[in-house]
């Protein structure tokens, strides 16, 4: 879509991300998420600006949240209104971060001294307090309940929730011959009555995945950013192309 929705526009800027930027609409229970172009690394120490990264990620991101609501997963993504802004429901983000790993890369392989690139026996679950701050720590469930970040059967939906993207997105990746090696997810609560839910908010991308071509090793992720590994504009451009058969 490249027309503006007529019923839903960018009201006030509520949050200025370093990707995205959060609006507000004329209906309180929905924002908008604008994909700017934006890339950032290193809790923000290293910085540029990347050609069409926006319209990349938030088509992607739609096309994937589609496919896990499809599978069950409540989502607070409703619908791109153009190529860079898509409504979503307002959530209340949970401060904890959740990464499901398959293999071994990033900061699993610093800490615990493994190489990269091993596979793991079964995904791996782990929470990130949201803290740019602190610079997201890893924490354990225990700690999230007991300081309020999370109630105990939020951590349970989030966690069952996790594993279901993961084999939506590991099953999607697979038949492209991309190993999904990892990905982070944030979830929100929304209020439905006097009840509240857990829905899955933010972004499916390749920001914060790691997607490694099986046949050659090729990082078609933001480590290509991160690590100096070539263009990033280029390799978001080639993963468009495999997702969607089309150039951008
Ligand atoms: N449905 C939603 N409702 C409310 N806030 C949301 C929703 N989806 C995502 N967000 C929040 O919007 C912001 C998106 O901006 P962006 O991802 O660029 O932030 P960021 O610079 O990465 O910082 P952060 O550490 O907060 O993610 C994030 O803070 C995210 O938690
Ligand atoms: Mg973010």
């Amino acid at each position: 879509m490249s027309l503006d929705s007529p019923e839903f526009s960018r009201g006030a800027l509520l949050y200025q991300g370093k990707a995205k930027q959060v609006y507000a609409t004329h209906d309180p229970a929905r924002i908008i998420i604008h994909y700017t172009d934006g890339a950032t690394a290193f809790n923000g120490l290293k910085k540029a600006e990347i050609a069409d990264k926006g319209v990349i990620n938030c088509r992607i991101s739609a096309f994937f949240m589609e496919k896990v609501a499809a599978a069950g997963v409540p989502v607070a993504f409703e619908r791109n209104l153009n190529d860079r802004d898509q409504l979503c429901l307002a959530v209340d983000i949970i401060p904890v971060e959740v990464v499901v790993r398959n293999v071994v890369a990033g900061g699993l392989a610093r800490k615990l001294g493994l190489p990269e690139g091993q596979k793991l026996p079964a995904p791996l679950v782990e929470h990130f307090y949201k803290s740019d701050t602190l610079n997201d720590p890893q924490i354990n469930e225990s700690t999230a309940v007991l300081l309020g970040w999370a109630k105990a059967w939020e951590l349970r939906a989030m966690h069952e929730y996790s594993l279901r993207v993961n084999s939506v997105l590991q099953a999607f990746w697979n038949e492209l011959g991309i190993d999904l090696v990892d990905f982070k997810l944030e979830f929100g609560r929304v209020s439905i009555g006097s009840a509240t839910a857990v829905v899955l908010a933010d972004e499916i991308t390749p920001d914060g995945s790691r997607l490694w071509e099986r046949s050659t090793g090729r990082h078609l992720d933001k480590d290509v950013f991160r690590r100096d590994l070539g263009d990033l504009s280029e390799t978001y451009r080639e993963l468009y192309k495999r997702v969607f058969g089309k150039t951008v």
